[in-house]
């Protein structure tokens, strides 16, 4: 492992995965595993800032894994591994509360969102959670932070309070950078509403595709994606927010351009291209599923998986937190 950079990447258990989620960060992860020393976790902590079914949480953990797995992501070249199984992760983040600002963790847009959302549950987790995202990067001395557009201002701010920390404590910390692997395909919207991002917690499942939908219900959910009143298939995001993104859809799973795939569907009408991106996609989420379905009957060797992950990202986060305890003399 040696010398290579670190890289961290990390998704919520909650709620089951979306297309976004496999587009803008998950389809990324296994082409890290050769240049980069690579640590997947699953965010089990964050998940937790809206009540979760113990059973139904336990299960998802499962099905994240397993979805990883099917990604690419092999345990034997990355460190895959269950956040709330490292304990370090909740020390440092007490540290790193005592140096974040009120006013910083106001100006976050999602919690600014969220909080809106839900009114009744505005909880001070939610208010600090990208506090703990910091603790996640920093534990493991990331070099950089594999995330989705929606992320970087959490990791702005990350990277804020780490020059605090070094300013105030001498450089105990690394600064870790964004890295979005494709700045195009890293937000993917919904499709009957496409000025919003394709999100899990939509309360209108028609929006968001699921990784493990069924072939009829993504051909389904394609097909009546919302477009525009023209009929001429290019990439322009305010004007044809709706085409646009099925084009990002389509480019990202096939690696062909956005350039060129404009001229290749230049004579295409609006329904048979919702049918080309449908096909595209179906093919890509039946491949993943099989693989899926695959590993996550295997829950001993799942089990076995985040074990041997916890131990060594456990042996790496004690290291960090001995020596932040000793600059700050704790
Ligand atoms: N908040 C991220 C998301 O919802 C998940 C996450 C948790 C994360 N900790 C992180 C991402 C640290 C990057 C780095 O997508």
């Amino acid at each position: 492992m040696g010398s290579k950079q670190v890289i961290f990447s990390a998704v919520q258990p909650s709620g089951k995965l979306t297309l976004g989620n496999y587009i803008g960060v998950i389809s990324h992860w296994s082409n890290m595993q050769k240049m980069y020393n690579c640590m997947y976790s699953i965010a089990d902590l964050h998940a937790i800032t809206v009540k979760q079914e113990k059973k139904v949480l336990k299960k998802q953990v499962l099905d994240t894994l397993a979805m990883y797995l099917a990604a690419g992501i092999h345990p034997k070249s990355s460190i895959i591994f269950l956040q709330s199984e490292v304990k370090e992760h909740c020390q440092l983040y007490w540290i790193l509360n005592c140096c974040t600002y009120f006013g910083e963790l106001m100006r976050m847009t999602q919690f600014k969102s969220k909080s809106k959302i839900n009114t009744k549950n505005v909880n001070i987790g939610l208010f600090s959670y990208p506090v703990l995202m910091a603790a996640d990067i920093l534990l493991y001395q990331s070099d950089k932070v594999l995330i989705g557009k929606d992320q970087i201002q959490h990791i702005e701010l990350v990277r804020n309070i780490t020059r605090r920390i070094n300013f105030l404590y001498g450089k105990i910390m690394k600064t870790p950078e964004v890295y979005i692997p494709n700045l195009y395909s890293a937000k993917i919207m919904s499709l009957l509403n496409p000025m919003h991002k394709m999100s899990k917690s939509d309360v209108n499942k028609n929006n968001v595709i699921f990784l493990l939908d069924s072939i009829q219900c993504i051909v389904k959910k394609i097909t009546q994606a919302v477009t525009d009143s023209g009929n001429k298939i290019f990439y322009d995001v305010y004007k044809k927010a709706g085409i646009s993104n099925l084009l990002n859809i389509y480019s990202s799973l096939t690696g062909v351009s956005i350039s060129e795939l404009e001229v290749m569907f230049e004579k295409t009408t609006y329904k048979d291209f919702k049918f080309l991106v449908a096909k595209i996609v179906s093919k890509k989420l039946y491949q993943l599923q099989e693989k899926f379905y695959y590993f996550r009957n295997k829950e001993l060797y799942l089990r076995d998986i985040l074990n041997d992950g916890a131990c060594v990202a456990k042996m790496k986060a004690q290291k960090t937190i001995d020596r932040i305890y000793h600059a700050i003399g704790i």
